[in-house]
């Protein structure tokens, strides 16, 4: 019987966020395995008594990026950690669209300004300014041409608290199109989504952001399957993902491009796809074999 761990956060007194947690869990224990849901910062966790450890939903890391850091590389010295530490830490940084650009992967365009560097803010006519390490839209903001010393307070404050700042112009497409996000999981394709865009005109960046607004099920194009594909295929280190989210949205030339590859935490949205259940049990208990 394996021993799974579904590496998750410390909702406290709330009820937890991650709503594929407790269907994930059962659907693994029906399948012969022993699961349990195990906070990644649980002080008491045994992680080398498990076979496998899958983070699921530590959603709290980016506040503490370094202590999840470390946390990665002593948990994936201990037991089998999906996905792997060097894809968790390469992809802990956004300067891994960097990388897929020079691999040849289309990404939306990016500038990174580190602190003590200029702010040299864009000739876009609107652009967004945000933290190379984040989640859920945080210290993310948005400004047009005007809006220029305000941009640069934000990026003053970023500096100030230790982040690296990326510049990108701000996609109009997604106003309409939203963003795409195909899931991965085993391999292949699981199923994908549509959400509307994060970052409405004059949202402050400290803002608390709703992260997948207006989500609902979307079936990708040949166009975003290939552009996701080619992303996996550039993830250094010779492992495949276990699971991965490709964050996909439609450029100026009308092809896709990638806004964010996500390795560490991806919300798998199997509430949307219940039919995907039992792909991903077979995957997780594939890895724990
Ligand atoms: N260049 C951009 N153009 C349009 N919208 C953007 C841009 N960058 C970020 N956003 C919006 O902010 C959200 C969060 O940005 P993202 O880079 O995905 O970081 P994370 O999801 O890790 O916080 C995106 O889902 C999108 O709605
Ligand atoms: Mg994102």
């Amino acid at each position: 019987m394996p021993r799974i761990a579904l590496v998750t956060y410390d909702s406290g007194p709330e009820p937890s966020k991650d709503r594929d947690l407790p269907v994930l869990v059962r659907a693994l224990r029906e399948a012969g395995a022993e699961a349990v849901a195990v906070p990644w910062d649980d002080p008491g966790a045994d992680w080398g008594g498990f076979d496998l450890a899958v983070i699921r939903s530590t959603w709290d890391y980016s506040w503490r990026a370094e202590e999840f850091g470390a946390w990665v590389e002593r948990c994936g010295k201990l037991t089998r950690l999906a996905n792997p530490p060097e894809i968790v830490r390469w992809n802990a940084d956004k300067r891994y669209l960097g990388d897929l650009a020079a691999a040849g992967v289309p990404v939306v365009p990016t500038r990174y300004i580190a602190p003590g560097e200029p702010a040299d803010l864009t000739d876009h006519p609107e652009y967004v300014v945000k933290p190379t390490s984040g989640a859920g839209a945080r210290f993310a903001a948005r400004y047009t041409r005007d809006e220029h010393d305000t941009a640069v307070r934000q990026l003053e404050r970023m500096h100030a608290e230790g982040f690296t700042a990326m510049v990108q112009p701000y996609m109009r497409s997604i106003d309409t199109a939203g963003e795409r996000a195909l899931q991965f999981f085993g391999g292949s394709l699981l199923h994908a989504g549509v959400k509307g865009a994060v970052l409405a005109p004059g949202t402050p960046y400290d803002a608390d952001k709703v992260a997948h607004p207006d989500l609902r099920p979307w079936e990708p194009t040949a166009a975003e399957l290939a552009v996701a594909e080619r992303a996996l295929d550039a993830v250094p280190g010779g492992t495949e993902p276990l699971y991965a989210r490709v964050d996909l949205v439609t450029g100026p030339d009308g092809e896709p491009c990638v806004m964010e590859l996500e390795l560490i935490e991806p919300n798998l949205f199997l509430w949307l796809h219940p039919d995907s259940v039992p792909r991903v049990v077979r995957a997780v208990l594939a890895a724990a074999g």
